[in-house]
């Protein structure tokens, strides 16, 4: 397996194992939906690691500790619709604080680009930074669209949270963003002729809502 730059792959038994449940054809939409949540908090947990604390002095009962707290205001949430809203509520969860913007963007059947159809941030959007959102990174062109406009509104540091990756569009976001911190729950093989993940999960859109 090829090691990318930027790319956090997590690993972790625990998401594997919710990954394996989600991943099964025969999970339904209400058990998919909260596993896609579960996962969606852990990969904040992670993507946070590297979060800078203003420093406070806490009492507590017993005595006073000088300690860290999160400036939640300067962090935003931008899921690609529709298969990024199933991480909202488990980021918000995390960060309850945090500014959420939308990003609308589905993948034309036929040639496989993306095609923006809604776009709306919070205004001081380039004053945050901005965690995107969407369970899978497949060819990476909704990736690419999403980052691209971000940086037109000025947003200087962006993280990516996805479910599963592929080699082909890891390679494609790193190279053209290499400042783009990536977490995934797993690097899968490959994209199949119809540029599904393999052996992905399926369509997450279709599943989280039921539609297929
Ligand atoms: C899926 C997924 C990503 C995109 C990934 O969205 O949620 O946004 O495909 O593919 P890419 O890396 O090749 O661009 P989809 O087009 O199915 O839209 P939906 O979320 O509305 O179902
Ligand atoms: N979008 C999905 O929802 N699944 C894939 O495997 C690829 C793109």
């Amino acid at each position: 397996m090829k090691d990318y730059n930027n790319v956090i792959e997590l690993n972790h038994p625990l998401i594997t194992h919710k990954l394996a449940i989600l991943r099964d054809k025969n999970t339904g939409t209400k058990e998919f939906r909260e596993l896609a949540k579960e996962i969606g908090t852990f990969l904040c947990f992670e993507a946070m690691s590297d979060a800078k604390l203003e420093e406070v002095i806490v009492e507590t009962p017993i005595d006073t500790i000088k300690t860290g707290k999160l400036d939640e205001d300067k962090y935003a949430f931008v899921p690609i619709l529709r298969a990024g809203m199933g991480f909202v509520d488990g980021v918000v969860s995390a960060i309850p604080n945090a500014k959420i913007g939308h990003i609308g963007m589905y993948r034309d059947e036929k040639t496989f680009k993306p095609v923006n159809y809604f776009f709306k941030v919070p205004k001081d959007i380039e004053n945050r930074e901005v965690i995107l959102l969407d369970p899978m990174l497949a060819t990476g062109g909704s990736a690419m669209d999403a980052i691209e406009l971000l940086k037109e509104k000025g947003v200087k540091k962006i993280k990516f949270l996805c479910m599963i990756a592929a080699p082909e569009g890891l390679e494609v976001v790193t190279k053209a963003h290499p400042d783009v911190k990536i977490y995934c729950a797993h690097i899968d093989d490959h994209l199949n002729s119809n540029k599904y993940i393999v052996p992905g999960l399926g369509d997450a859109g279709d599943r989280i809502y039921g539609t297929k």
